[in-house]
């Protein structure tokens, strides 16, 4: 017997597998040029291959999945896309309907540091890319493991500070200093970046989220990998310091007990 469903790939609990190839990453990689020029098509491209990486972990038909710091909604939509109940938690309205996007019918303004949600009411808690704008990170972490039901999912993913990208666009300089490289960008577009050092965007490391991890005893771990990186990029994950600069995007996949 094979373990996935011949005529769907779905595997016999309902989660279907994903490949994480060096193509895919080349695609995302791509895409991500488009950012600025072309958001629908990068934010939609990214949804998609989030959401099925999402489905190797967990059905998602008719499961309740709440997007922390979901912003204008294109993961929601995604999720939605696979039979999925999803809200979306986010502390700025203005974010919500970025792109000029309409705000998402089932979004909350709240903050991911106290989200509005009773302990133990969501099948899957989501986060991608939020992490690293919250100054206390493990608090946020914490939540989100509080409103996930036993035996549910939280999928928590942020672009590391030493990484080529962790200064998103004060970047390259954050490698001298998140505070050199806000000024600096200042300095040059006579307006203080979007993502400003110490007031909408923090170091966030790898080391001090898998020490995290390591400390809780409520939580299995079902993945910790580079979020857009091949497979065989995984080990990266366990070597200190390099994984800072190299992972790029730390995803913890970790399941309540
Ligand atoms: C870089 S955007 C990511 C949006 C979306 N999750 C994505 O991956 O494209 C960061 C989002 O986090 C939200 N955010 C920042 N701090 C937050 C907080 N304390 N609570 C909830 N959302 C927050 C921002 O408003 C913004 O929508």
């Amino acid at each position: 017997m094979t373990s996935t469903d011949s005529g769907t790939g779905t595997r016999p609990d309902g989660t279907v597998p994903f490949r994480a190839t060096l193509g895919r990453s080349v695609g995302l990689f791509a895409a991500f040029r488009k950012e600025q020029t072309d958001p629908e098509f990068f934010y939609g491209k990214l949804a998609h291959d989030t959401v099925d990486q999402l489905r190797s972990y967990t059905p998602l038909d008719g499961r309740l999945v709440v997007d922390v710091g979901g912003g204008p909604g294109y993961f929601a939509d995604a999720l939605r896309a696979e039979g999925v109940r999803c809200l979306c938690v986010d502390s700025d309205a203005h974010e919500m309907t970025l792109h000029g996007r309409d705000a998402d019918a089932n979004a909350v303004q709240g903050s991911a540091l106290d989200l509005p949600l009773r302990s133990g009411s969501v099948d899957v808690c989501f986060s991608s890319n939020v992490l690293e704008h919250v100054p206390d990170r493990i608090r946020m972490a914490d939540e989100m493991v509080r409103v996930t039901r036993p035996g549910g999912l939280v999928y928590l993913s942020y672009t590391l500070w030493l990484s080529p990208w962790g200064g998103h666009e004060t970047s390259p300089w954050h490698y001298l200093g998140g505070s050199y490289a806000a000024e600096r960008f200042t300095r040059k577009n006579g307006r203080r970046p979007k993502n400003d050092f110490g007031r909408s965007m923090y170091a966030a490391y790898a080391k001090e989220t898998l020490r995290w991890v390591r400390g809780r005893e409520d939580v299995d771990v079902v993945d910790i990998r580079p979020r857009y990186l091949p497979t065989w990029m995984k080990p990266i994950v366990h070597v200190p310091l390099l994984r800072e600069i190299i992972t790029w995007n730390l995803l913890i996949v970790l399941r309540k007990r």
